[in-house]
């Protein structure tokens, strides 16, 4: 196990001084994670943990699920002691950790924490590319979060033409150098993440309800609702990220 902490990228959710929502999005390069912690699966993952990895076919999303449940876990811990900057140091209390992501029928949920056994009041969202694993978390019980992350280039024309609303078509075509098929499916996907209630992900549902140079509004329309979020789309590297969150922290009763 190389003891250098991996690089964690920490990227600001700016969001408008009337939403409260103390969250914090973090990327990170997958084999950087891999290269921290120790191989021995069984010393930070619960046993149902264990018996879920055994079962993922996939190479790729073996190495992505496992990176994403060790990052949650340790800033989790790094966010529970108060610490400044995250320190992935806490090994030993890992297994009594538990992220669940699917339902009884295997279905993708929004992933949640419980620490032996019971739910704890923390918002997770999990993303991941080829190369990069993202994750953000906020010790709210109310607060939904969404990340999404793509490698440049995935996005297609047809996509374009099939699944984005005239505003999001003309900013594509209008700054080819920006990247905006695949910020633009990013944030419709952490749109989804932060605000679906189990129905699947219908991307022509989210739409630009107002922008400006740093954040999106976008709204989503299901089952006569209308939700709102707010995001921001950047690109690091070769990948362009979304992340935004509902920003709603109930107020406690007195
Ligand atoms: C959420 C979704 C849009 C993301 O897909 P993606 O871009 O391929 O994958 P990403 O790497 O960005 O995100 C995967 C993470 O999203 C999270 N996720 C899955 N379903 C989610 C949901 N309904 N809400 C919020 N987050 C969800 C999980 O944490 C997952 O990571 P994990 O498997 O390591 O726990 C896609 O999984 C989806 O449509 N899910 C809902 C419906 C579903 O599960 N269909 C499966 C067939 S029935």
């Amino acid at each position: 196990m190389n003891e250098t902490s991996p690089r964690l990228i920490s990227l600001p959710l700016e969001l408008p001084e009337n939403i409260h929502c103390p969250c914090r999005f973090f990327l990170c390069e997958i084999a950087a994670v891999e290269n921290f912690f120790s191989h021995d699966v069984a010393s930070y993952l619960a046993d149902s943990e264990i018996a879920v990895w055994s079962n993922i076919r996939d190479v790729n999303y073996r190495r992505a699920w496992l990176a994403g449940r060790f990052l949650v876990k340790g800033i989790y811990e790094s966010l529970r002691q108060n610490a400044s900057e995250p320190v992935l140091n806490a090994p030993r209390l890992f297994p009594s950790y538990e992220i669940i992501s699917r339902n009884a029928s295997r279905r993708g949920i929004r992933p949640y924490l419980t620490v032996d056994k019971k739910p704890t009041p923390t918002a997770i969202t999990i993303t991941h590319s080829e190369s990069m694993i993202g994750v953000g978390i906020a010790l709210s019980e109310t607060i939904r979060l969404g990340m999404d992350v793509a490698s440049l280039e995935t996005v297609s024309q047809k996509i374009v033409k099939t699944f984005f609303q005239k505003e999001e078509r003309q900013m594509v075509y209008s700054f080819p150098d920006e990247h905006w098929a695949e910020r633009l499916w990013c944030v419709k996907e952490a749109a989804y993440k932060a605000l679906n209630d189990g129905e699947p992900f219908m991307p022509s549902r989210f739409n630009i309800a107002s922008r400006d140079d740093r954040r999106l509004e976008y709204s989503y329309y299901f089952e006569n609702k209308i939700q709102r979020t707010i995001l921001m789309s950047r690109r690091v590297g070769d990948a362009v990220y979304a992340i935004g969150t509902n920003g709603v922290e109930k107020k406690v009763k007195n």
